[in-house]
């Protein structure tokens, strides 16, 4: 063989290892904005107010010296995907010498719990072990012929694992069900921004039923977009159960299950997030 085309086939076969490796770390990434969601990094960051150093992010969080370079490490693979960004400020106030600091990005704007846009209850959600659990049995869940065995366990394969469905799983774990319940509305809150500027999509519509509602969030938004609209949200009766109903608001909870029956009204509104890939 050529050398030359030796030297390409390697290249390629290490380009294909580095893919393989990326895909088979790409964990690592989920798992360490979980963590930096656990410990609320973007709410250390942003109450800092200014350009935060290792050791002063070390300390604020009370981790223990002999993991500092673990937390330097995190703080390493959440810049790389954009996290965080890092900056430069002087050490210990000396203009001569300079020392790495972390500042926050658009995305970990979007993890700061004061916001009504708060994502992080959907990140803690999606990375939840009740959801991801059910990942490492695809292999085995589409694999599997047991039929007629486990004729109620085959819709998918958080069902395989957990026996229920994620609805029911929610409504027998109300800590999950609710931490589930504030994810969907952090998710629907960025609606938001472009409610208001496609509110002719409800022109002519006098009633309007969002199914599968959640706890509202997307029902509040049309209905102060759209005073005249009256807005019916049909959820689980565990959902809805105890929801605030405001005539101001002009939305009315129904609790019911949408494969039964759905209250009537000029427009249905089915919002999914990406959920349904979640759970195959
Ligand atoms: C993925 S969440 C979406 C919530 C909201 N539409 C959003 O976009 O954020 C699906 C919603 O459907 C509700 N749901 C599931 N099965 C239902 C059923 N059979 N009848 C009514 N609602 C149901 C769940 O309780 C949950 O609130």
């Amino acid at each position: 063989m050529h050398p030359f085309s030796r030297s390409q086939e390697a290249k390629e076969m290490f380009q294909a290892q580095s893919h393989l490796y990326n895909h088979t770390f790409n964990f690592i990434s989920s798992m360490s904005l979980k963590c930096a969601v656990q410990l609320r990094i973007p709410d250390v960051i942003y109450d800092h107010k200014r350009p935060m150093t290792l050791i002063d992010l070390a300390s604020k969080l009370r981790i223990h010296p002999s993991k500092a370079t673990c937390l330097y490490r995190l703080m390493r693979v959440l810049v790389h995907s954009g996290i965080f960004a890092e900056t430069v400020v002087p050490r210990d106030g000396k203009q001569e010498e300079e020392i790495k600091a972390y500042v926050l990005t658009p995305s970990s704007c979007l993890l700061l719990n004061d916001k009504a846009t708060g994502l992080s209850p959907f990140v803690a959600t999606m990375l939840d072990p009740a959801l991801v659990s059910p990942w490492h049995f695809l292999g085995d869940w589409l694999g599997g012929n047991n039929h007629e065995d486990c004729r109620d366990k085959l819709n998918n394969p958080f069902e395989a694992v957990h026996g229920v469905n994620i609805w029911d799983y929610g409504r027998k774990n109300p800590e999950f069900g609710n931490t589930f319940n504030t994810a969907m509305a952090g998710d629907c809150q960025l609606m938001n921004l472009v409610i208001k500027d496609y509110k002719e999509i409800f022109e002519g519509l006098n009633s309007l039923v969002d199914v599968g509602g959640g706890t509202g969030t997307m029902a509040r938004i049309i209905s102060e977009v759209c005073p005249g609209l009256k807005c019916t949200l049909l959820d689980l009766p565990h959902v809805v159960a105890g929801l605030p109903e405001s005539e101001s608001e002009n939305v009315k909870f129904v609790g019911g299950d949408m494969f039964e029956s759905i209250p009537s009204a000029d427009a249905i509104l089915l919002k999914v997030c990406t959920l349904g890939i979640a759970l195959l």
